[in-house]
């Protein structure tokens, strides 16, 4: 209940006024966002870097709706990419895209073309790129895409949602030499006829995928804060005998950061997905959505700036 409605908040742009707007706004975002600019990602990227992390940046945008605004958004992606290349932050660095943020939503060849000159520049800096995965709508033009784009770069990651009743199949087929794909449960709201709505389902559908991908040929990246899970992965990763470069976990910046120290101690790799950008808003709201006891630290935040 809670969780819908916070992520009907995230589509309402009254609300979206006044969280950008609020005093106490800055700490709160600061905790799950690297910062606005390029430079604050890199940053952000190094310290992650030196602590021994690997890292996936996300530059946050999703509601493109103009060539012009694409081409804007592929144009940071190649000098963010420069940026980690000239920082030293390659191979460790990767990027994330969204595919709707780079003209998906409109036009699919132009979203195409500028995921091919992301996938070439993230070659030439020496390291891979990851398509985010968005709601269900957009999953079949998604793998479609991405099977193009493996075809001159074989190393762009693939995301699949455990939620959706169809990610069982899809890790099947996508379980191949090389292939990279991140498990995750899935951020959107999703109806019935696609996705399993309970959390028990969600996590049983989980680890059915994580079987999967472990028994097969390709780079599971795990990517979950829930501590069954990991648990669960830990062992299963023991039982087919992946060694840490055969596989990673993933999570999210800001969140169980002690988990993240925990994994990287015990030998697993650990990338850390790391947004920043102006287009925060509904990636904040996302995350509150998933874990409303977030809230309380948003709560904690206000009544400290009181
Ligand atoms: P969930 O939110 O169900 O939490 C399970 C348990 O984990 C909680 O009960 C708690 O014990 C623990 N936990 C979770 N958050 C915590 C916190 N803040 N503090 C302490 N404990 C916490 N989604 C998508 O649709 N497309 C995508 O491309 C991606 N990409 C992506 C990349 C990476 C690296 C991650 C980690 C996640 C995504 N996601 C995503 C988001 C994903 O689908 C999902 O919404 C969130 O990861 C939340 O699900 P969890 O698996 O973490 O478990």
């Amino acid at each position: 209940m809670l969780r819908s409605v916070i992520l009907a908040a995230s589509r309402s742009s009254r609300i979206e006024r006044l969280v950008e707007t609020a005093p106490f706004t800055r700490d709160v975002v600061r905790r799950f966002v690297a910062g606005t600019t390029t430079d604050d990602a890199l940053r952000a990227t190094r310290q992650l870097v030196a602590d021994g992390l690997a890292v996936s940046i996300d530059h946050l945008g999703e509601d493109t709706v103009s060539g012009d605004q694409a081409t804007a958004v592929r144009d940071e992606y190649l000098a963010l990419l420069g940026g980690l290349a000239e920082a030293g932050l390659t191979p460790p660095a990767e990027v994330s895209v969204k595919l709707s943020a780079l003209g998906q939503k409109f036009d699919e060849r132009l979203a195409r073309e500028n995921a091919q000159a992301i996938c070439a520049a993230a070659a030439a800096a020496g390291t891979t790129v990851t398509l985010d995965m968005e709601d269900h709508t957009t999953t079949d033009s998604t793998l479609d895409i991405l099977a193009e784009l493996r075809k001159d770069f074989p190393g762009t990651g693939a995301v699949l949602q455990a939620y959706l009743r169809r990610t069982e199949a899809d890790c099947r087929e996508l379980a191949t030499p090389g292939s990279r794909v991140r498990l995750c449960k899935g951020a959107y709201k999703e109806p019935e006829s696609v996705a399993y709505q309970s959390a028990r389902e969600v996590d049983k559908s989980y680890v059915r995928c994580l079987n999967v991908l472990l028994a097969g040929q390709g780079y599971p990246m795990i990517a979950t804060h829930d501590p069954r899970l990991i648990a669960i992965a830990e062992d299963r990763s023991r039982w087919f005998d992946r060694t840490p470069d055969q596989f990673e976990f993933q999570l999210l910046y800001g969140v169980r950061p002690d988990e993240q120290a925990r994994l990287a101690e015990g030998g697993h790799t650990v990338r850390v997905y790391l947004p920043y950008g102006t287009d925060w808003y509904g990636y904040l709201m996302r995350r509150l959505a998933e874990r409303p006891a977030n809230l309380a630290f948003f709560a904690r935040a206000v009544a400290t700036r009181r």
